[in-house]
């Protein structure tokens, strides 16, 4: 523990005495101050962010090993997307619907960048064949909350300039991070018969990154997601990225880690079966109707996302979102988050992501462990509820399954 703070204070150190050498930049191309920190680094507040990436200022190239439903060439992890985290490892998500695509391809056509377009055909491919799909998702998942590529950033602004940013910014990270190379060149490649430590992948993608890489296993402990971390200098199109440690630790088991192939049909595993299962359960969704809980409290949440005491709790649907997630809808309609920050359900809501883990039957949003209410709810008042802990009530959610729905 104690080398480990020093470390990073001698960091923080070199990052400190680098930030007097190095320049960046806006989206534009523009200078920023010479002395502008480094995301989630800054002593003081920066009030221009555009050249200062907040509040996400921790930047993650994630990646995919999709080997059932086999997804990109047979020696490439595919791209998955470029997240902002915030510098305490939430998020937010779809911060700006006015920034919203629904075609990822027109955009990229019209500013007549069909070479990109080309290459994020090759390597940032969506696992049910709908590239453009996954693009649109992440663009609007996470490309509107970054604060250095808002259209205000630029000087001469063209309607969807940001997107452009975003996904070339997005292939050309990602081509910097060759993970299969970077495991096979330390002996670890794919197959239906070898497993390996957590540690021999550990070593093979920290000492090519320079830092810790989190890995993540599916439910038949197979590779199938890598995450990179950053801190960001500058703009997102123009700046520079520092890697970091990962914020979180891999779930894999310690021994008997899968690489499987990627292969058209899988011949003999039950267990292979299963993910197909689940996957083909995404692009028809099964839900689960159920009562949203408060732990530990009185009361549940009715239909427009307010929590209640004195009634009859709401069905709410939980279905698996197309690119990971669950959605949450009422009778009132989908379920997200309002922008004055509350849990509502109901028409002109966005629908949001949220977090499920079928064991402990917790629902959470934006990485936020729990949820908070100003205050528990008298006999008939209805009391919004907010993900986090800022308000004064804290608890945790729950989602009790009653029966399973088939749409
Ligand atoms: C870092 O900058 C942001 C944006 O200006 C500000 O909100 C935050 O308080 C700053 N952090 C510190 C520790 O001053």
């Amino acid at each position: 523990m104690v080398s480990h703070s020093v470390l990073q204070y001698l960091l923080v150190i070199a990052s400190t005495t680098a930030a007097h050498y190095s320049s960046s930049f806006r989206a534009d191309g523009s200078s920023c101050p010479s002395d502008i920190p480094l995301s989630c680094t800054n002593s003081s507040q920066i009030p221009d962010t555009c050249c200062f990436e907040y509040p996400g200022g921790v930047l993650l190239q994630t990646q995919f090993w999709d080997y059932d439903y086999p997804t990109g060439p047979d020696d490439m992890f595919t791209l998955h997307g470029l997240w902002p985290d915030n510098c305490d490892g939430t998020y937010s998500q779809f911060c700006d619907s006015s920034l919203q695509i629904s075609d990822a391809e027109e955009v990229l056509i019209s500013f007549g960048e069909q070479q990109l377009l080309e290459r994020m055909h090759e390597v940032w491919k969506d696992y049910q064949g709908n590239d453009n799909n996954l693009w649109v998702h992440e663009f609007n998942k996470h490309g509107t909350c970054l604060s250095t590529i808002k259209p205000s950033c630029y000087e001469n602004f063209e309607t969807n300039r940001e997107v452009v940013d975003y996904f070339r910014k997005s292939v050309e990270l990602f081509e910097g991070l060759p993970t299969y190379k970077w495991l096979e060149a330390a002996g670890i490649t794919p197959s239906d018969s070898r497993t390996y430590s957590k540690q021999q992948i550990d070593e093979a993608l920290r000492s090519r990154f320079g830092k810790e890489v989190y890995f993540k296993c599916d439910r038949n402990h197979a590779l199938n997601e890598i995450w990179y971390f950053h801190h960001l200098r500058g703009s997102i199109p123009q700046g520079n990225y520092v890697p970091i440690d990962a914020m979180i630790s891999s779930n894999c088991p310690s021994f008997g880690i899968k690489f499987p192939l990627k292969k058209a049909s899988s011949t003999s595993s039950d267990t292979i079966t299963a993910t197909k299962t689940s996957a083909t359960s995404t692009a028809t969704p099964t839900g689960n109707g159920g009562y949203l809980k408060l732990e530990n409290q009185a009361g549940c949440l009715i239909s427009n996302g307010k929590w209640f005491v004195s009634g009859t709790c709401a069905t709410y649907k939980l279905s698996e979102a197309s690119f990971g997630g669950y959605q949450l809808a009422s009778s009132k309609g989908v379920c997200g988050i309002d922008s004055d920050g509350y849990f509502a359900c109901g028409s002109g809501v966005i629908a949001a992501q949220f977090d499920y883990d079928s064991s402990s039957g917790h629902v959470t949003y934006g990485g936020q462990p729990g949820w908070s209410a100003g205050r528990v709810p008298s006999r008939n008042a209805q009391v919004p509820i907010v993900p986090g802990s800022s308000l004064n009530v804290n608890f945790r959610l729950i989602f009790e399954a009653r029966y399973k729905i088939i749409q």
